[in-house]
Formats: C-alpha cells, structure tokens, sequence
C-alpha cells in the first residue's frame, strides 16, 4: 500500500488535499495523471452502462436535495453508524470496526468505552444567510435519490418503457467516522450508479442479470478477478431499504473491503416518495394497461474504490536486467497517458521532428512528449505512469522516415514508417 501511496504522489496521480497548510485529515486531491485515470473510468462506465444501451438514461442532479427528500428516504432517522468514545481521552470510534472488549488505541485505557449510539453521517449545511433548523440541508449522502424523484418526469420525456435504468455519476458526502485507507474511506467521494425498474415479478431475473453484468465490468477494469468476492449480506446488516444485497468485496492490500454493491431496493423509494411528497409515482405498461409500482434493482459502483482497485491490480513489479522494474499494467483504454513521444536526445534536429509529432498525436490520445534524462529513465518513468506506447525519435528517423514503437507490457519494440504511425497506434491502443 505505501508504494502505491508513494508512487501516487511522486508521479502526481493523487495528493494529499490542502497539503500547504498541513493538509486536511483524509481529503485527497486527483493530480494530473489521477484526473485523467478517474475521467477514463468514469467515461468507460457511462459508455457500458448507458449511453451503448437502449434501456438506460442518465442524469445529472443537483448535490443538494429538497431535506424533505431525505426524510422520506429513511436517511435523516436511519442513515448512521454506532458510534463509541474512549471515556478517558474521548477519541472516537465505530462500534462495529474495534473490538470492544480491547484497550483504547490511542490511549491505552481498558473497559473505557461508551454504549454505542448512532450517529447520522448526512453532512449538514445551511442555505442563504440564516443559520437555523429552516435554512438547514444536506450534501447528498448517495446520488440514487434524485433518481426515484425525477422517476416521473424521466420516464415522460424519455418515454422509456419498463424495464428501465436512470444513471447518474457524482459526489456524495458521508460524514464517516473514521475514514483512512487512503482513498478507499472519504468523507467526500465519487458515486457512479443507477436504478433499474423492473415488474415486481421480475427482480430475481434483472438481479442476476446485473451481477453478471457488474463482473464483466471488474474484468474490463483490469481489476484481478482471484481478488474479487460475493458477499450475501444478511438481513441485519442491509441499508434499511433493501430485501437483497449482494457486495462485490476486493482484497486491498489492507485487507478484504467493500468494492461495489448491488441491492434490491423493492419499491421502497417510490412509494416512500409518493406518500411524502403526493405525487404519483407508478407506472401504466401501456401493452397491457397494468398499473404498478416499479422495484428497482441498483448497481452501485464507488469510483474511488475502483480507482484503488485498479491502481492496486496494474501494480506490477519485474526484475530487468538485475533492477526492479516498477510498471502500472493499466488495461489500455484506462492509461492516463496513452503515448510518450521521445526524442533520443535534445539535439534540435532530434526535437524538430518529435515535438509537433507529439502535438500531432495529442489531438487523438493523451499524448506526453519529454526529452529530458536519458531514455532508459525516461522509459521507466512511462512504465511507472502505465504509459502503453513509446514512440522514439533517432537520428535513423532523420533517414529512413520510421521511429521505435516499444510496448509497455513486453517492452519489444518495433520499427514502424511515420506514414503509418497513427495507424499502427489505433490498432495496438483499440481506439
Ligand atoms: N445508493 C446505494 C449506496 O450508496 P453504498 O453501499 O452505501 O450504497 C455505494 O455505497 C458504493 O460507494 C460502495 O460500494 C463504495 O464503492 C462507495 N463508498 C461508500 N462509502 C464510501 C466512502 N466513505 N468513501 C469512498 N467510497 C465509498
């Protein structure tokens, strides 16, 4: 995990946030490759998951919702974690990550903890310039809430039929009691998921669908699959709206966590919304006039998670020639950066020729173009960034008109003619 961590920041994938001022506890800044690694990921999802499909929609709401929502979704009585004090130095904990029965950990003390209470992780705010109960809100907790409160104006203007998904990618706030491991636990964070409506007879079908459905995803992340494992989460331990849950858990290099989670939320949201805000929410199959309310299995995906997930799969380490080569082994259409463009050497008839290459390809890929260090450190530096292609400029090149192409993962390299350069590089990087 530290070398992860490390390799984070030197070579800026993810910073720690407000780091001048001596940072803030657990917030994380996405640096430049970071950004670029999270916007592919998120890009990918939308592309599998809504806009290749025909039965799915997306949206993108406000973060902050009417508080009435959030009391009619059970989240302001319900939406908390036990929470205990140390009696002696008051450092707090949640009852269900310690064993109470130990020493405090921070001061040492024995058989020093409060009876656990629940404490509501909504983040609160106030809107306009009264700071009292009636100007108070709340960040959203999860994104699915404004999916089941626009359900009606979606399924009028997209005329969409059951069954149907609404998908929505955004930040969510959790006021977590104890966040850490690095990005995996936040207080502010990355949502992507959606509600798939369904005929109440039909859940258990839909609900296999997506589990298959969310596996092929990990697959396609480069998420290593031996890693991956179901967890039928028992009755006591599901969010308060679901019948069904299933939690795809990863071993983190901390140990077996949460990934993704894929729940059976029934039509607990609608009916909840409908009764609360006195709207009707249900649905008429216009084939056979039947009316009902939809259920609604949802696929949820953290991507930070899945950021960390995939940082901690690509990490790979080989011994070269008697030294540790450090490569990041990003399935291709994730890379943050997709080619490197190397001049051999500093040379200006070297740099004439590399630099509007480079140019030339960033108007396709991500491209970088750096001709400083020699080429062997140059060559490490895009393995540990996860870079698939590096194309090098020689003085050959200045005769024959070819440049080297090496390949991240083999690190064989070929000799391929300028002429067909961007050819080969769709080829090898699939888009
Ligand atoms: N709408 C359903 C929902 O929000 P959840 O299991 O509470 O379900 C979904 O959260 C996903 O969000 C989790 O599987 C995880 O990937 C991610 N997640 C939850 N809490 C998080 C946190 N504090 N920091 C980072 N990611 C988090």
């Amino acid at each position: 995990m530290e070398k992860i961590v490390t390799l984070c920041k030197t070579r800026g994938f993810i910073f720690p946030g407000s780091d001048i001022y001596g940072g803030l506890a657990n917030s994380w800044d996405y640096g430049p490759l970071g950004v670029e690694l999270k916007n592919n990921i998120k890009q990918a999802w939308w592309k599998k998951f809504v806009s290749s499909r025909l039965d799915m929609v997306g949206i993108d709401a406000a973060l902050i919702m009417n508080p009435k929502v959030w009391e009619a979704s059970g989240h302001v009585a319900t939406f908390s974690d036990p929470l205990v004090e140390c009696k002696q130095c008051h450092e707090r904990y949640r009852a269900d990550q310690i064993d109470l029965k130990q020493a405090c950990q921070k001061c040492g003390h024995q058989d020093t903890f409060t009876e656990p209470a629940a404490f509501n992780m909504m983040l609160r705010t106030w809107l306009g310039p009264k700071q009292d109960a009636t100007a108070e809100a709340y960040l959203r907790p999860e994104t699915a809430q404004a999916m089941f409160v626009d359900f009606d104006q979606v399924l009028l203007t997209s005329r969409k039929r059951v069954p149907f998904g609404i998908a929505q990618c955004g930040k969510a706030f959790r006021n977590e009691i104890t966040p850490g491991n690095f990005i995996f636990r936040q207080r502010e964070f990355e949502l992507m998921e959606f509600e798939y409506f369904v005929h109440p007879s039909e859940w258990e079908k839909h609900f296999e669908y997506w589990l298959k459905q969310m596996h092929e995803w990990i697959a396609e992340c480069g998420i290593d699959a031996a890693r991956v494992h179901e967890l039928e989460v028992p009755a006591e331990e599901r969010a308060h709206y679901s019948k069904r849950t299933v939690d795809f858990e990863f071993d983190f290099p901390f140990g077996r966590k949460e990934l993704y989670g894929l729940a059976y939320r029934t039509d607990f949201d609608l009916n909840k919304h409908a009764e609360h805000s006195g709207a009707r929410l249900d649905y008429t199959d216009p084939v056979t006039k039947e009316k009902y309310v939809p259920h609604v299995v949802e696929p949820a995906f953290g991507v930070d998670r899945t950021l960390l997930a995939v940082l901690a799969s690509a990490y790979h380490e080989e011994e070269v020639e008697g030294e540790t080569r450090v490569v990041m082994k990003f399935p291709k259409h994730l890379a943050p950066t997709k080619i490197a463009v190397l001049p051999l050497s500093k040379k200006d008839e070297l740099s004439k020729l590399a630099e509007p290459l480079a140019r030339q390809l960033a108007t396709r890929w991500r491209t970088e173009y750096d001709e400083t260090q020699s080429i062997g450190k140059r060559y490490r530096r895009q393995d540990e960034i996860g870079t698939p292609f590096c194309v090098t400029v020689d003085f050959e090149t200045l005769e024959d008109q070819a440049v080297t192409v090496r390949d991240r993962d083999s690190m064989k390299q070929a000799r391929v003619p300028l002429a067909e350069l961007e050819d080969y590089l769709a080829k090898q990087l699939g888009c």
